[in-house]
């Protein structure tokens, strides 16, 4: 019997303990945990990984390679998987977008970037160690590539958005693609350039890449001074006929806002996919006070917040515990009803005005008072 068909019979066997444990009245959850105890891996409904390599890429941006148990489904190049740790105690989940290793169904890396301040990312570089296992959820995300793949693509990242491309890229070289692809990758500077070294070796010998790398920073004296950052005269330079192939972005949010200006200019919305990493933060009034009042089943929750805080950060910092995951618009755990008021969407800069919408209160900053409703 070949592994593939022995892990498959491990992973239907284990669903099927699990689903006749819960006709019995046992919990999947409960499940999990005790089998857990034999081995995280072969859980099936939280899924665990361990980490079996931790590589420095630059001094702010570590990889961990992951092998996850049979019960993960694969990922398709550019999607993001939820990665869960516990820090003091608190269950914390963020998004990271993995590259398959060597095109392997259940084993693959996520390189993570320090952010200032950062729960979860600084937590991966200081405490997680090859060895140590973290829980995963199946990989989502609608950042990919088409089937078949396009025959010229524009790749764009910035910083740590290299990630989900740097995936496509690695599967389109290893699928024996066709796909011609120019990738402009804008980072601080060369020590800063994540896969810096791969990417110009890739380049070397594969012809269909067009490596264009871009240092958006430049020390002159003791300052720091911005470079010219997208623009269409930068693409025209890098990639003249930009207009016509399908597009990809992903970075920081004024690499991402140009991106979106360039392509609203040019009438060409529809060729241009994006992936944001973190939503904009709210800009409005931090002196504005609107009441907002919450409803979870008998109990009301009120509080004020300002224009400049997401409502999960105005209602946290006035001590209710708000039910949330990602914090990042992703996981609908902070999802109410909007009964009455007006709020912005951070994801889109919509304005919401409330006639029974679900929002997320992670993503979502008060226009004005609001009623709403917890719906988790
Ligand atoms: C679909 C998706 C895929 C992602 N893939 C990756 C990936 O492959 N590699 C990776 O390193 N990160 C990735 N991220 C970002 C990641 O999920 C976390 O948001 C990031 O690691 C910061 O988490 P934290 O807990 O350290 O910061 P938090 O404690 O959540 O935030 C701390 C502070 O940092 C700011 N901040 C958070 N994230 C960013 C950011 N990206 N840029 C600028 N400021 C930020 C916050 O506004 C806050 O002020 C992805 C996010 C999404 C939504
Ligand atoms: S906490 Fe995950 S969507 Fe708001």
């Amino acid at each position: 019997m070949s592994t593939a068909t022995a892990v498959s019979r491990t992973v239907s066997a284990t669903q099927r303990v699990a689903s006749w444990l819960k006709h019995l009245g046992i919990s999947e959850y409960a499940f999990d945990d005790t089998i857990s105890l034999v081995n995280p891996l072969l859980t099936v409904h939280r899924l665990h990984a361990q980490v079996i390599a931790k590589v420095q890429e630059t001094p702010s941006a570590c990889t961990l390679v992951l092998q996850a148990g049979p019960a993960f489904a694969g990922l398709t190049p550019g999607q993001y998987v939820m990665v869960g740790v516990s820090i003091n105690g608190t269950r914390c989940r963020r998004a990271y977008s993995p590259r398959s290793v060597n095109g392997s169904a259940d084993r693959f890396a996520i390189t993570v970037q320090r952010q200032a301040h950062g729960k979860v990312s600084n937590h991966i570089h200081d405490r997680i160690k090859v060895g140590d296992v973290i829980e995963i959820e199946q990989s989502a995300g609608e950042f990919t590539l088409p089937t078949p793949a396009p025959s010229q693509v524009l790749m764009m990242a910035g910083g740590s958005g290299i990630t989900p491309i740097m995936s496509m890229i690695e599967h389109l070289k290893r699928t024996q693609s066709s796909t011609r692809i120019t990738l402009v990758y804008f980072a601080r500077s060369e020590a800063d350039r994540i896969f810096a070294e791969s990417l110009s070796r890739l380049a070397k010998e594969w012809p269909q890449l067009n490596y264009q790398p871009v240092v958006s920073e430049a020390f002159t004296g003791d300052q720091t001074v911005p470079q010219p950052a997208l623009s269409q005269t930068l693409l025209d330079d890098r990639m003249p006929g930009w207009r016509g192939v399908s597009s990809y972005c992903c970075g920081p949010a004024p690499l991402m806002d140009a991106a979106r200006a360039i392509w609203q200019e040019a009438g060409l919305t529809a060729h241009l996919k994006l992936e944001a990493f973190a939503p904009n933060r709210p800009t409005g009034d931090a002196n504005a006070r609107h009441q907002i009042r919450i409803q979870r089943g008998e109990q009301a929750m009120a509080f004020d917040a300002p224009g400049n805080q997401t409502l999960l950060e105005s209602g946290e910092k006035a001590g209710h515990a708000l039910k949330h995951g990602c914090r990042q618009g992703i996981c609908h755990e902070c999802t109410c009803r909007l009964n009455s008021g007006s709020i912005k969407d951070l994801t889109t800069g919509e304005q919401i005005d409330g006639n029974g919408q679900t929002v997320r209160l992670c993503v979502t900053t008060a226009l004005s008072d609001l009623d709403m409703q917890a719906l988790s």
